[in-house]
């Protein structure tokens, strides 16, 4: 049986992969509204996959006898001064994550649970790669900033973004 910390542990990090879902569908909303339709498919598509990731804990907890809490989302940011603030945006948030991750094992090692830090370890790896691919387009973006067309080109490439892929 997973303990009562862990579980505490877990069901907080249900709450914020859902809240990461709305923040990234709400960038996804902006994008949209600016006309940048591939970054609101490459958002949209991000939130969908934090969905899996809350998902993923979900399961986790039902497969070790404990009930997953689902508790009330805070509202996300829903404006953003220009297309790259948002992109910066998540760069932070996906730190954040991986900070909180990180927490997370450190709390497995301490209470002694090794299925939990074998089960964790999937989102270690996740993490390196999220911040690896959201730092490559925040870079890009910066790099095109005084370059006309530049931000269309990204747009072009991110609307090639796929769920599952
Ligand atoms: Fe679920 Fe973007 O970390």
């Amino acid at each position: 049986m997973i303990t009562e910390t862990m579980q505490n542990a877990i069901n907080q990090q249900i709450a914020r992969e859902l809240y990461s879902s709305n923040l990234y569908l709400a960038m996804a909303a902006y994008y949209s509204n600016i006309n940048l339709n591939g970054f609101a498919n490459w958002m949209r598509v991000q939130a969908q996959e934090e969905m899996v990731h809350a998902l993923k804990f979900f399961d986790y907890m039902i497969s070790r006898g404990a009930k997953p809490l689902i508790t009330q989302i805070n509202a996300p940011k829903t404006e953003w001064s220009s297309p790259f603030e948002a992109f910066q945006d998540s760069l932070e948030h996906e730190k954040l994550i991986t900070a909180h991750i990180n927490d997370l094992v450190n709390l497995s090692i301490k209470e002694n649970d090794h299925a939990s830090n074998i089960f964790l370890q999937y989102f270690v790896t996740e993490q390196v790669e999220e911040e690896s691919t959201v730092l490559d387009i925040v870079t890009r973006m910066k790099m095109m900033e005084n370059f006309p067309g530049g931000l269309y080109l990204i747009d072009n490439e991110l609307k090639q973004r796929k769920f599952g892929a």
